[in-house]
């Protein structure tokens, strides 16, 4: 795998916390679904994160690693068509958190925005521990290991994010770098042969010269169609391009997609801690009791009241699931008073157990047979492992400790 492939590969993550809910859903597993098309996905359980914050109350890792798989394959992830396996059983993943590490500035960690928040909010916690503060380093390893070019993360992750690219960088600078860099890199450009070598010098002048970022691209398009390039080479000619060494850690962007806010039944944020949630695979009766008793704009205290939709979580809920002309029913409806709250939920219960039935009908035949869910995550891990395995002989061989 080149650095150009990187581009076609996405990685992302989630710990394992249990059953999830349409928030999760609507916030990240729709995109993830159609991700998997896309892309070359990789989708993992990240329990050893769950260590960093949680080494107490480990029995539920499990249990709550099935959870979330289930989850997963209900909504429609496949591993037909992305590769969904658990952090824990590629151990490839402590070995490059382990060198990364020695690579990575404290203070780099230390200014992290979330580090200082959860320390003074997780109370009950303790988390003055060296997981803790290494948590992102864990993450960069998670990322950079598949050489995922893009990352969907939600907002609160990108200085994470900005963190991996810096720690991707300074591995790059330190051990990308090689005696006779420039000797190896023209002894590459002669091994792809006249027309190409001329083509990749000339973009790469234009490039270097001018700062012409559409023939950095020409060139990079170029390295990647090469057929006869050592992976080593295509390195080497990727990182010769920028100028400086060898590129054995591509750096990750952030892949933002807007997802919209799903609050939850008593108007805050849905969150399993604020115990607000509508879940994944809930039944229809239960729908319909938890959307009938959530709370609605305060000032309808009786039908006749004129409400304002936009005070009111019920009505962000049809942002989420209603179509133009329901979302305008209910507006006008609330407005003026013509349809009662009651008459504002049905269509919600209706869209929300709508979306749901597939993902009941889907899990089932993992809630049966568990096994199967194992198998899912022991081929999925295997094959996550491979590609583990190839980088990380790469990353040794880079650091000196290769040992061939
Ligand atoms: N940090 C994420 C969370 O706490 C999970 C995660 C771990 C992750 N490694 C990742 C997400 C790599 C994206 C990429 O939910
Ligand atoms: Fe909310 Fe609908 Fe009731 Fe208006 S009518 S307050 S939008 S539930």
């Amino acid at each position: 795998m080149s650095s150009s492939d990187s581009d076609q590969r996405v990685l992302s993550g989630m710990r394992p916390t249990g059953r999830m809910h349409i928030g999760h859903y609507h916030g990240a597993l729709k995109n993830w679904v159609q991700l998997q098309h896309q892309y070359d996905c990789y989708f993992f359980v990240a329990d050893f994160h769950a260590l960093t914050t949680g080494y107490q109350d480990t029995e539920n890792i499990e249990q709550f690693t099935f959870d979330t798989v289930v989850d997963w394959l209900a909504v429609g992830l496949s591993p037909g068509a992305a590769t969904i396996f658990v952090q824990s059983k590629v151990p490839e993943h402590a070995e490059l958190h382990l060198l990364l590490s020695m690579i990575t500035p404290v203070p780099w960690l230390e200014r992290v925005p979330t580090y200082k928040d959860q320390l003074a909010n997780l109370g009950d916690r303790d988390l003055g521990t060296y997981g803790f503060l290494g948590y992102p380093v864990l993450q960069a390893a998670d990322i950079l290991m598949y050489r995922a070019g893009h990352v969907p993360v939600g907002g609160d992750q990108v200085a994470h994010l900005e963190l991996v690219r810096e720690i991707a960088r300074r591995f790059n600078h330190i051990f990308g770098r090689e005696p006779q860099f420039e000797m190896h890199a023209e002894r590459a450009i002669a091994q792809m042969g006249k027309r190409p070598a001329r083509l990749y010098r000339q973009a790469r002048k234009d490039y270097l010269e001018r700062g012409d970022t559409e023939a950095l691209s020409r060139a990079q398009a170029l390295l990647a169609e090469q057929q006869n390039l050592s992976i080593g080479n295509r390195e080497r000619l990727f990182g010769y391009l920028e100028g400086g060494g060898r590129i054995i850690l591509p750096e990750p962007q952030a892949l933002l997609t807007e997802a919209p806010q799903v609050p939850g039944v008593d108007g805050r944020k849905m969150s399993k801690s604020y115990n607000n949630t509508i879940r994944l695979r809930e039944s229809p009766d239960v729908v319909e009791q938890k959307v009938r008793k959530m709370v609605t704009d305060p000032a309808r205290v009786r039908r006749e009241d004129p409400g304002d939709p936009n005070k009111c979580p019920v009505f962000e809920l049809h942002e989420v699931y209603s179509d133009d002309d329901t979302k305008t029913w209910a507006a006008d409806g609330c407005r003026g008073a013509s349809i009662g709250c009651i008459d504002c939920k049905g269509p919600l219960i209706d869209a929300i157990n709508r979306e749901q039935a597939p993902f009941i009908e889907r899990a089932e035949q993992f809630e049966n047979n568990p096994d199967l869910v194992r198998t899912v995550l022991i081929e999925g891990s295997e094959a996550a492992r491979e590609e583990a395995r190839e980088t990380l002989e790469e990353v040794k061989a880079a650091v000196g400790i290769a040992h061939r």
